[in-house]
Formats: structure tokens, C-alpha cells, sequence
């Protein structure tokens, strides 16, 4: 068995998947934290990987970029092999000066401009929720890990680079309480409700919109992996 964008076969992935966007980060989770691991998906290049952590099966796969592409992936996940459970682990734009570089950040809801729950199932609205277990699975493997982690109203936006004549962070953080800014949540949390699945975003301030800071591709890699870190102990609880 295989899908149109994933060459697994049923049973090589595991019922917990941590979905970085990035194939290149699934693919160095996979070397740094699982034992045992199995590469079960290359098409496109979106790496996927089943291993073990403290003894325990997980996966690990890319999303991409944007609400089609997580659309995509965490749809056949969950529908197609069996998946239960897709913590996403990603980065995000600060919208606010009290956030600051490298803080984690927790979804406990996200607002979105994007037509993708209205596309894919006729469901309007602007706001979608993560699996309440899974946040406080999450949150009691951070305090566990005496790592810090904010739960906040994110926006899940579906344009990157914007023109000025548009609302921008300000608004986005005033109006709705956004707080920062990443790009694939809100189709994964859809997803996971009309499939009745699980699903949370843990995030990464990787930039700020505010004070227009950036973190260095070194200081990413370090900062990210205390965010690979709680995903990883939450995804073995
Ligand atoms: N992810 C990280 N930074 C972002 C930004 N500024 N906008 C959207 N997604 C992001």
C-alpha cells in the first residue's frame, strides 16, 4: 500500500508523528534522537522516519510549507496509516515585543484568514483547536524538562511576504490576540477534527516582526532542539 505522496506501506508508521516542516529536520531528528530508525518516505523529498525513543515507536515526518502541503500529508496520516496523534514542530514570527527569540510557544487555538476548512468540508469559521490532551500531554512533559512553554492564540497565516496595504502584525495581534505567526497550523488541527484525531503545534520564535530580530542558523539549531526535546518526551507519555 502507498498514497499519492507517501511510499509507506500500512504499519511502518507509528501512531505519534512529530511533523517538522522542514525534510531536512525530520531527517536530523531521526539521526540525533531515534535508535533503530527506518526511512518509509523520500517522494518529493518529504522525509519520513520510524525509530524508537527511550524504547518507544515514533515517527517523524516533514509537512512542507503552507496549509495545502501540511493539508496533504497529516490527511493521509491520519486516514489512510492509522496515525493518532501529529505534533507539529515548527517556527514562528513574534507578533508581539513580550515574545522573544527562541521562546516556545504552545498553540491553544489559531485564527486564520485561509479557506481551507470551508474548501475542504464546507466548515467556515476563523479559528481551529488542538487536542486538549495533547497540550497538557505536552505542557507536563515540558515542566518535566523544566523547559518553558507559553500556550497562546497563534496565527495561522497563508502569505508569507505581504504588501503594505493589508493588515499586518499589529492588527493581526490587537483584533484576533494573535501572538506570532507560522503557516500550517489551522489545516492540521481541521484535519485532525473532521478524522476525530489529535493534533498540537509547538513552536519556535525564530524572528520578530516587532523588533525584526533573527535567529542565526546555529542559534536555530540549538534553541529548536529544546522544542524537539518536549515533543519528543511528550510523544512517549
Ligand atoms: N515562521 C517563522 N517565521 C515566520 C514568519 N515571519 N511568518 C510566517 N511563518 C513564519
Amino acid at each position: 500500500m502507498s498514497t499519492a505522496h507517501n511510499n509507506a506501506n500500512l504499519g511502518d508508521i507509528a501512531k505519534t508523528v512529530l511533523m517538522p516542516g522542514d525534510p531536512l529536520r525530520a531527517k536530523h531528528i531521526a539521526e540525533t534522537y531515534l535508535t533503530d530508525f527506518v526511512q518509509f518516505n523520500a517522494v518529493r523529498g518529504m522525509y519520513g522516519y520510524t525509530g524508537d525513543y527511550k524504547g518507544k515507536r515514533i515517527s517523524v515526518m516533514a509537512s512542507g510549507m503552507g496549509m495545502p502541503s501540511m493539508g496533504i500529508y497529516s490527511y493521509e496520516l491520519f486516514k489512510e496509516y492509522g496515525v493518532e496523534n501529529i505534533i507539529r514542530i515548527g517556527s514562528a514570527g513574534a507578533y508581539t515585543k513580550d515574545l522573544h527569540l527562541f521562546d516556545l510557544v504552545l498553540a491553544d487555538s489559531c485564527w486564520s484568514e485561509s479557506t481551507f476548512a470551508l474548501a475542504q468540508a464546507g466548515i467556515e469559521g476563523n479559528i481551529q483547536y488542538p487536542s486538549q490532551d495533547l497540550n497538557e500531554t505536552i505542557k507536563k512533559a515540558a515542566a518535566k524538562l523544566e523547559i518553558p512553554v507559553l500556550e497562546k492564540r497563534i496565527h495561522s497565516s497563508d502569505v508569507f511576504y505581504h504588501e503594505a496595504n493589508v493588515p499586518d502584525h499589529n492588527d493581526f495581534y490587537r483584533e484576533h490576540g494573535c501572538v506570532c505567526v507560522e503557516m500550517e497550523s489551522y489545516a492540521l488541527f481541521h484535519n485532525a477534527k473532521i478524522l476525530g484525531k489529535n493534533a498540537a503545534c509547538l513552536l519556535t520564535i525564530s524572528d520578530s516582526l516587532v523588533t525584526d530580530e533573527h535567529a542565526s542558523a546555529m542559534e536555530r539549531q540549538t534553541s529548536f532542539s529544546q522544542m524537539m526535546e518536549v515533543a519528543l518526551e511528550a510523544a512517549i507519555m
